[in-house]
């Protein structure tokens, strides 16, 4: 076997535990809180949720498993760390075009991501103040915006929405917080982010959680979430959701598991950590929604609200429920620690990959991507209001009424992320050294090996390749 020579510099996690959390944190985010809710509301709950756990299972984590491989294999930036592993197996190094688009694709992603966070950031604003003023009435556990009434809560969001300045101005806040985090490294700033936010965030998940089962109508979640409607589960549109929503929860799609792979130790058990971070990941998605649905039903609000139910729905039935304001805020908080957790991973990848080439400062660089990224981001700060009638890709089929928010969250999440995943999966199963990818799974005298093979070699490209297809063009399949 080649083995690989760390790069000069090369920063590494303090603990097998550290790089775990890390990994969790970066997967954990608006992707479990916003939009896997969002998404099984609005294709059906419980088959979206069977199909969900089906692709983490099945194609989810031994990607995972591949990226992370890479990564540690490489010890580099994304980009290096695949085309390395490429020129070790006598591969042209184009097949480091999975990480550059990978890079590209979180690179977008995180210019809307910061958007969405900003709107977290909103929230605890205004829940915030409403807690001021529960407690200075003396009424501490009151309902959420109790001297609102209902439709002026819900009236929160599309007034956000129609205000860019209040927009601009949260997600500068939540940019300039990632960018310092990134700056300031992977061990003094992402390790440190993510030992100390991610557990208060399983802390206020529980709480807020318990909270739902006892104050809410949480049989009705149950059965939402977990009664399959077989006929609905093999829509494509629900198959094509699932896979997108799968590679967006896990951080997959060659970027942010590759360079945090990059700093795990030779003494991480990859295919035992990849497990691990898949099954994090999913149980916070069921937990949150069994934490988000028991509310909205309790009140009698429906599930399929989509993208506004995290921020029109939830904050109205916290209006009516006991402690509503405490526990609005809590929720708010916990969002936006799962937020940051992850758009840290995000930037880490094109900042490791810019440190690299241009031998700059890594706070050098952080910034000069933060500034960016904002800046990218604006445009999806205008198409909610100013531009709010730009349909930039109405050329694409599925994209005919997409503004540019869409447009960034539809090009990354149902084609760029899918399409690194798959250059990921034939590269790992069919073209990487096999000795070299076998020593670094963890995996060497385990029956999971020829399984994690299969999966990867033939199940990952052809499922993959098949969901790419038939999101991109449905008509052929009508
Ligand atoms: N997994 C993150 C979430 O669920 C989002 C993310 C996607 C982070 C891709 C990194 C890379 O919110």
């Amino acid at each position: 076997m080649v083995a690989s020579i760390p790069a000069p510099g090369q920063a590494h996690w303090s603990s097998k535990a550290a790089f775990v959390l890390a990994a969790v944190g970066s997967a954990v985010g608006l992707g479990n809180l916003w939009r896997f809710p969002a998404e099984a509301g609005a294709n059906g709950g419980g088959a979206f949720v069977l199909i969900y756990i089906i692709c983490v299972a099945l194609i989810g984590a031994p990607l995972l498993l591949a990226e992370t491989l890479i990564g540690r294999h490489g010890q580099r930036s994304t980009v290096a760390s695949a085309a390395l592993m490429a020129r070790q197996s006598n591969a042209s190094s184009a097949w480091a075009s999975l990480a550059v688009v990978g890079m590209i694709a979180n690179y977008l992603i995180l210019t809307f991501y910061s958007v969405v966070a900003g709107w977290v950031l909103y929230f605890i604003w205004t829940s915030g103040s409403d807690v001021l003023r529960t407690m200075a009435a003396g009424q501490p556990f009151a309902g959420a915006y109790a001297n609102l009434s209902v439709e002026q809560v819900r009236q929160q969001m599309p007034d956000l929405f129609s205000d860019p300045v209040k927009m601009s101005i949260a997600h500068f806040v939540f940019a300039a917080t990632t960018t310092f985090v990134v700056a300031r490294g992977v061990k003094g700033g992402i390790e440190v982010a993510a030992t100390w936010l991610m557990p208060a965030f399983f802390v206020l998940l529980l709480g807020i959680t318990i909270y739902a089962g006892i104050s809410g109508d949480f049989s009705a979640a149950v059965a939402f979430l977990f009664t399959p409607d077989f006929a609905r589960a093999l829509e494509p549109q629900v198959l094509n959701s699932a896979l997108g929503q799968a590679f967006f929860s896990l951080s997959l799609g060659g970027g942010a598991m590759i360079a945090y792979g990059a700093y795990a130790s030779r003494d991480t058990n990859l295919g035992q950590t990849s497990g691990m971070i898949s099954a994090a990941d999913t149980g916070v998605a069921i937990i949150a929604g069994l934490a988000i649905f028991p509310i909205v039903f309790s009140v009698g609000l429906t599930p399929d609200a989509g993208p506004t139910l995290m921020f029109q729905t939830l904050p109205a039935a916290f209006h009516s429920m006991p402690a509503g304001a405490l526990v609005a805020l809590a929720f708010f908080v916990l969002a936006l620690f799962a937020a940051l957790t992850s758009s840290v991973s995000l930037l880490e990848i094109s900042t490791a990959y810019f440190v690299e080439r241009l031998r700059l400062s890594r706070g050098v660089v952080a910034s000069l991507l933060g500034a960016s990224f904002f800046l990218i981001g604006m445009v999806s700060v205008l198409s909610f209001n100013v531009w709010a009638d730009h349909r930039p890709l109405a050329f694409l089929p599925g994209f005919e009424n997409a503004n540019w928010f869409d447009a960034f969250d539809g090009v990354t999440g149902r084609i760029l992320l899918p399409l690194s995943g798959l250059i990921t999966a034939v590269f790992i199963g069919w073209i990487a050294d096999r000795k070299l990818v076998d020593d670094e799974t963890g995996l060497q005298r385990s029956p999971l090996l020829p399984l994690w093979r299969f999966l990867i070699a033939w199940l990952c490209p052809i499922a993959v390749f098949l969901i790419l297809l038939f999101g991109l063009f449905p008509q052929l399949i009508r």
